[in-house]
């Protein structure tokens, strides 16, 4: 699928628009247009649904070690400053970047890639922003360009070893920039934190400070106690919260995949310390489950185990689900959501002060003066089994996604180029988004064949009816091959149309988007049979 395509189409039809357009854009920040605006809240929804209030549908549980509960929280975007420096994200969050004097271009260090190269005499590392083949073509032009050769000269370039990542580089001075033209204009790496800075109040300067959320969890944590004193919840029991967060992402890029405003849809599963292995499996092969039910198809969605050396300073193991989306180049995934064993590494730095790892062990961080580095707030944030009465810090299982990467991966999937009849039965090309009917913005289109005898009136009571429980959209403007055409690039599942034979039995034609089937079904039997088709995954008559 040509990504290019895609992005037009979101623009076209309201999916997606670059935040501030009109102004020339921001740079990592988007906007969900009226159709985008529906499924994200889908996808948001189907997610709720799924992991917190239908979360023990039977046959949603398969492989759960015992019952659990789920409830939810939805806290504030901006906490205490203290939050941030017990979770880690204080000290810790932070990407290296390069800054090229030349280019006054900015690259995170470990997005830049290149190759060393020696030509009349000279060797130097060119660099550049792309990956996998098309680094190989970018580097060899920029190589020709540098060292004034012409394509057929291209022999004359003494390629030395493969394509690497600038992190395994340290001599800076031989490096040509992914957008330089002279060698040695990049910055020795910086450390730049990714939270967003702002002020509370009138207190000026850093006793106002704080900072934007880089993530939801901390928020579940710090609420960990109240949730327990104040919904008789008991171990093991997930905390879900879905909303925004912020991150200054270096290079934001690939559309929504990498924004600097985006939306988590996160859980927080405590559980008994023995029993999370067995809690962090289930969880991972759980939502791994979810994306290929809502549509993501197997052979570019997988799950898989981190290295020991990329997990988390508080993780001790983290799987992710990835999904090949089509801007990367082949064969590469990109992250989907990361399901991670925390440990009691959250609890107990929000009760004891910021840990780090010491050996095998987790202890508090001191300073100069041997006190806590980053003091935690005192509270006792352990767990009482009332049963056994056994008290413990409850291990935690994070399942963490985006619902923007999300959308985005569910919208790659569903994007297709294939063929419909129009009205005379001839084949012609169209572009149709195969979103699964749970997701896709509108549930159904209903028109009337022609603007006349009566038609229009029927259509828009049945319109009516099926709005009081979906999103359902009325269309009765030009051909009916022209508005079928719209639906599908919207991926309206359904269209239903009333035509000369309603009005003589009452009966109305169904058409499905993926199949283009068509069949009869009473008016007022209409609703009915959209919901069963929307509630049992699609297929429309066999
Ligand atoms: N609490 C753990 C945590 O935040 P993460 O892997 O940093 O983990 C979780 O983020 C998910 O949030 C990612 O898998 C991704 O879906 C989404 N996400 C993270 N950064 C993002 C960004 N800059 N733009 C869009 N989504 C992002």
């Amino acid at each position: 699928m040509d990504m290019d395509k895609l992005v037009s189409l979101c623009k076209r039809r309201g999916f997606l628009f670059q935040s501030s357009e009109i102004y020339g854009g921001l740079n990592g920040f988007w906007d969900y247009g009226p159709l985008g605006v529906e499924l994200k809240r889908n996808v948001r929804e189907a997610w709720w649904q799924d992991m917190v209030r239908g979360h023990d549908d039977i046959d949603t549980l398969p492989g759960a070690p015992e019952p659990f509960e789920m409830t939810g929280l939805d806290c504030t975007i901006i906490m205490h400053p203290q939050v941030w420096k017990c979770s880690g994200h204080y000290d810790l969050f932070h990407d290296y970047m390069v800054d090229c004097r030349e280019s006054k271009k900015r690259y995170r260090h470990d997005q830049v890639n290149g190759r060393w190269v020696e030509a009349k005499g000279k060797r130097i590392f060119v660099a550049t922003q792309l990956g996998g083949d098309d680094a190989l073509g970018e580097t060899q032009q920029r190589a020709l360009k540098f060292f004034n050769l012409r394509t057929k000269d291209a022999e004359q370039l003494q390629w030395q070893g493969p394509i690497v990542s600038l992190t395994k580089v340290s001599d800076f001075q031989h490096v040509l920039g992914p957008d330089a033209k002279e060698i040695g204009t990049l910055t020795e790496p910086r450390e730049f934190n990714l939270m967003f800075k702002t002020y509370v109040g009138a207190l000026s300067g850093e006793e106002g400070a704080a900072f934007l959320r880089p993530e939801t969890a901390q928020g579940i944590f710090v609420n960990f106690k109240n949730v327990l004193d104040s919904s008789r919840v008991r171990v093991p029991f997930g905390i879900a919260q879905m909303g925004k967060s912020f991150r200054n992402e270096i290079t934001p890029r690939n559309f929504t995949f990498r924004s600097r405003e985006f939306e988590q849809m996160e859980i927080e599963f405590f559980c008994h310390p023995q029993a999370s292995p067995e809690w962090y499996k289930f969880w991972r092969d759980r939502r791994y489950a979810w994306y290929l039910k809502l549509g993501l198809a197997g052979d570019r969605l997988r799950l898989r185990d981190h290295d020991q050396d990329e997990l988390s300073h508080y993780s001790v193991g983290t799987a992710d689900i990835e999904y090949a989306f089509p801007f990367l180049p082949p064969g590469e995934f990109g992250e989907l959501e990361g399901i991670a064993h925390r440990g009691d590494f959250d609890l107990r730095s929000h009760m004891e002060g910021k840990l780090v790892r010491k050996g095998d062990e987790l202890v508090v961080e001191l300073d100069e003066d041997g006190k806590p580095r980053h003091r935690g707030s005192g509270k006792d944030l352990s767990y009482r089994d009332d049963i056994t009465n056994e008290r413990y810090i409850p291990h935690v299982i994070e399942p963490s996604a985006g619902a923007d990467r999300a959308t985005l991966a569910f919208m790659c999937q569903a994007y297709t180029e294939d063929e419909a009849p129009d009205e005379n039965g001839k084949m012609q090309s169209r572009v149709v988004m195969k979103l699964h009917p749970r997701l896709a913005p509108i549930k159904a289109a209903v028109f009337p064949l022609v603007k006349k005898d009566g038609m229009p009136e029927v259509a828009q009571d049945i319109y009516k009816s099926l709005k009081k429980r979906f999103n359902a959209f009325y269309d009765e403007k030009g051909a009916v091959g022209r508005r079928y055409r719209r639906q599908d690039e919207a991926g309206t599942p359904y269209c239903i149309t009333v035509d000369g034979q309603t009005l003589t039995d009452q009966t109305v034609t169904v058409r499905d988007r993926d199949s283009l089937k068509q069949w009869r079904v009473k008016v007022d039997e209409c609703v009915e049979e959209i919901a069963r088709l929307i509630e049992s995954g699609g297929a429309g008559i066999e």
